[in-house]
């Protein structure tokens, strides 16, 4: 059996997830393929030469980032109504978020795809404010727990649908105002020359090649999704994402952090969800563990 799933992560959460399932996929026969998606989609893999396939993305403005769209677009027709599951990732756990696959799997829908299955992990805010390293590593406990035990339910033939959102459609098409506002947006970064040491890493980074460094001078094209990855990885913190700069994270999580908790300015934020979240993974967590040892 051969398995494929179209990965799109700005800052690495997303692949993370993605790739627990290609492993577990892989400890249970199945030959997976993590596929990267870029900007360039000259060669896409055809989703008819897998037995399943899957595509995974980070949560953007309620949405899939527009990468995740236009990849949509480009694919090939289905056959035989092909069947795939979204893998997905966001920073608190809304069932708003719900909605983020509501435009992604219609296009797909229209090209002969069917939705089998959808799962949700929660997984630390690139973007917005960063998240305490015992906060973000509980969720990576969660979801590093999570990832396995759902892949291997996929394969075994369960069928996991996320709760349905009256008028979401409304909702993601108003959120959506974000992928133009995100490309203007882009074009107007500023780069801090007393920090940025020109290691060329956010050029380089970059999945949609917007960023030009020549002759010492950085500019910038009209192609951004707000992934956060070149202001994310700066090592010298030296990228203003221009009207975003407020909610800028910097930096690498964490995610095995084992030391005293640190004072979380945002303890209170989305508290009932994230409860909520965290003590459904634990349940589930808890009686697969019980299934497994009978
Ligand atoms: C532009 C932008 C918009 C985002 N919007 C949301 C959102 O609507 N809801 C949410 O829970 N998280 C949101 N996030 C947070 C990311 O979804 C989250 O950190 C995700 O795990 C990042 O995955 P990645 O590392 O694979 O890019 C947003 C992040 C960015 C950069
Ligand atoms: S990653 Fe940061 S330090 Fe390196 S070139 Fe880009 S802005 Fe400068
Ligand atoms: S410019 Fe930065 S935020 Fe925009 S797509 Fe490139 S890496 Fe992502």
């Amino acid at each position: 059996m051969k398995a494929i799933i179209f990965c799109f992560s700005g800052t690495g959460n997303t692949k993370k997830i993605a790739k627990l399932w290609a492993d577990e996929f892989e400890r249970e026969g199945v030959e997976t393929t993590l596929f990267d998606v870029t900007g360039d989609m000259q060669e896409l893999p055809d989703p008819n030469d897998f037995d399943k396939v899957g595509f995974a993305y980070p949560i953007h403005a309620f949405n899939a980032p527009h990468i995740m769209l236009d990849l949509a677009k480009k694919l090939v027709k289905a056959k035989d109504k092909k069947e795939y599951f979204i893998l997905k990732s966001s920073g608190e756990p809304l069932k708003l978020n719900n909605i983020s696959s509501y435009k992604f799997s219609h296009i797909l829908r229209r090209k002969g795809y069917a939705l089998s299955s959808e799962y949700h992990y929660v997984m630390p805010y690139n973007m917005i404010f960063r998240h305490t390293a015992d906060f973000a590593t509980k969720m990576w406990s969660a979801a590093s727990r999570l990832a396995p035990i759902e892949a291997r339910e996929y394969l075994g033939g369960k069928i996991h649908k996320l709760a349905y959102i009256p008028f979401g459609n409304v909702i993601a098409f108003i959120m959506r105002i974000e992928h133009p506002a995100m490309r203007v947006n882009g074009r107007i970064f500023k780069i801090d020359e007393n920090k940025c040491v020109k290691c060329g890493k956010c050029v380089k980074a970059c999945p949609m090649q917007n960023i030009k460094l020549e002759n010492g001078k950085f500019t910038f094209g009209g192609d951004c999704l707000m992934c956060a990855r070149c202001s994310f990885n700066c090592p010298t913190d030296a990228f203003n994402i221009a009207l975003l700069n407020g909610w800028r994270v910097n930096g690498k999580y964490d995610l095995n952090y084992a030391g005293e908790p640190e004072k979380n300015a945002h303890k209170r934020y989305c508290r009932r969800s994230y409860a909520k979240y965290f003590e459904n993974a634990q349940k589930k967590i808890e009686s697969y563990r019980e299934k497994d040892e009978k």
